[in-house]
């Protein structure tokens, strides 16, 4: 059946790309309801794209439409996915705040399906905050957001804000539109974030990690067709939509929940930042300050379990387990180590001293090592795409089982 796709113009120089990424999904016979917002139409007129997609384009809220009876409802529901292209940082903070005031926002708001944003603007708008914070609320909220491109822009500045190749956005679109559902059936658990051990009932110590790894992975288990458990330890993120979250504190109650849960699981993904080590005696009362502030406070610490290796030692039949390995030396020995002590079927290894990898990056560099010793180095990616290549790997080794 053929796919309906929106696309959501806003106003940027970067608009004229636009007609060659129309008419390639035209040439693949996809159906596409061009929308645009005001601005859009002062850099190219709407016949353009009217000519390339044999539809009317729609501008305005008013329109009268004989297609549709309630057209900003009828269109949303008309539709496989919503690309947004490019995207201003205007509309992107409309689109974060659940602002409706024109044809296209009000679409956006409508629209069930699955939403892609590319984004074009000035380098220095692109890296403020509030734009930043923006795309993260996209992100939470389930879009897809693709990095803009490094170069020279419209206003003659360098640095990020171009629209992403024509090229790319094309096969992101096709990615999204024919994503298989290769996990369907399938129960997936994966931990993310820092687990936290208590020192009193003020401290405590935890680590670097984020949860933006694991978050992204559970994601991609979602939009693969997956039945997700997310356990969570400390982590400032928005947990994906449709996913079920258990909230942990320490490494005990993480292991716990997971042991739990291992039996009914398919696939189990490690991706959490546990803590090696706890407080042997948590204090029951505040440690006070000593006056003398020279003295050494002395705090002892305990293992704790690995909670991957008891995971292996548990393994069902089948079950694919996979862990990843942060590493600052001998990234891919010390992996394969890893691999063989905690019984995995592969593992993600990062070197996480190289810029661009590692704890709170958007990005990483990593390895899939298999265990028939196998290894896939990837480029830096976002880790989204990184989560994708895992399930990929995933996919991969379910089909084999
Ligand atoms: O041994 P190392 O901590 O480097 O291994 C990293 C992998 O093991 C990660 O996948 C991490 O989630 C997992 N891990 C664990 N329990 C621990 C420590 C690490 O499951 N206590």
């Amino acid at each position: 059946m053929s796919k309906t796709v929106g696309i959501g113009i806003t106003g940027g120089i970067a608009v004229y790309k636009i007609a060659e990424l129309l008419s390639r999904l035209k040439k693949d016979d996809i159906d596409v309801i061009v929308m645009m917002t005001e601005s859009a139409t002062k850099f190219v007129a709407p016949l353009t794209f009217r000519t390339l997609s044999g539809r009317e384009v729609l501008t305005d809220l008013w329109q009268e439409s004989q297609e549709w009876k309630v057209q900003h409802i009828g269109v949303a529901e008309a539709l496989d996915l919503l690309v947004i292209a490019p995207a201003t940082a205007n509309f992107i903070a409309k689109m974060a705040h659940g602002i409706a005031d024109d044809l296209l926002s009000t679409v956006v708001l409508a629209n069930t399906a699955p939403v892609l944003v590319a984004p074009a603007m000035n380098s220095n708008m692109y890296k403020n905050a509030v734009v930043q914070d923006n795309i993260k609320k996209l992100r939470a909220y389930g879009c897809r957001i693709m990095e803009p491109d490094t170069g020279i822009l419209a206003c003659g500045s360098s640095g990020p804000g171009r629209l992403p190749e024509v090229g790319d956005i094309y096969e992101e679109i096709k990615r999204l539109l024919f994503t298989k559902k290769d996990l369907l059936g399938k129960r997936l658990m994966v931990n993310a974030g820092t687990t936290c051990e208590d020192i009193d009932p003020v401290r405590f110590i935890c680590n670097r990690g984020t949860g933006k790894m694991g978050y992204c992975i559970a994601q991609e288990a979602v939009n693969r067709g997956a039945d997700v458990l997310l356990v969570t330890g400390r982590s400032h993120l928005e947990p994906p939509k449709d996913v079920k979250v258990f909230n942990v504190w320490g490494a005990e109650e993480m292991c716990e929940v997971m042991l739990k849960y291992q039996p009914a699981c398919d696939i189990i993904i490690g991706a959490a930042a546990v803590g090696d080590f706890k407080i042997a005696q948590v204090a029951e009362q505040k440690i006070k300050k000593q006056d003398d502030r020279s003295e050494i406070l002395v705090v002892e610490l305990v293992g704790t379990p690995d909670i991957l290796k008891e995971m292996g030692k548990n393994k069902v039949p089948n079950q694919i387990l996979v862990g990843f390995a942060a590493e600052t030396q001998n990234l891919i020995e010390n992996a394969q180590k890893k691999l063989k002590t905690k019984n995995l079927d592969f593992i993600v290894a990062n070197d996480i001293t190289m810029e661009g990898a590692g704890f709170a990056s958007d990005t990483n560099i990593v390895s899939l090592i298999e265990r028939s010793g196998e290894i896939k180095s990837l480029p830096k990616m976002s880790k989204q795409d990184v989560a994708m290549a895992i399930i990929d790997k995933v996919a991969e080794l379910l089909k084999k089982n």
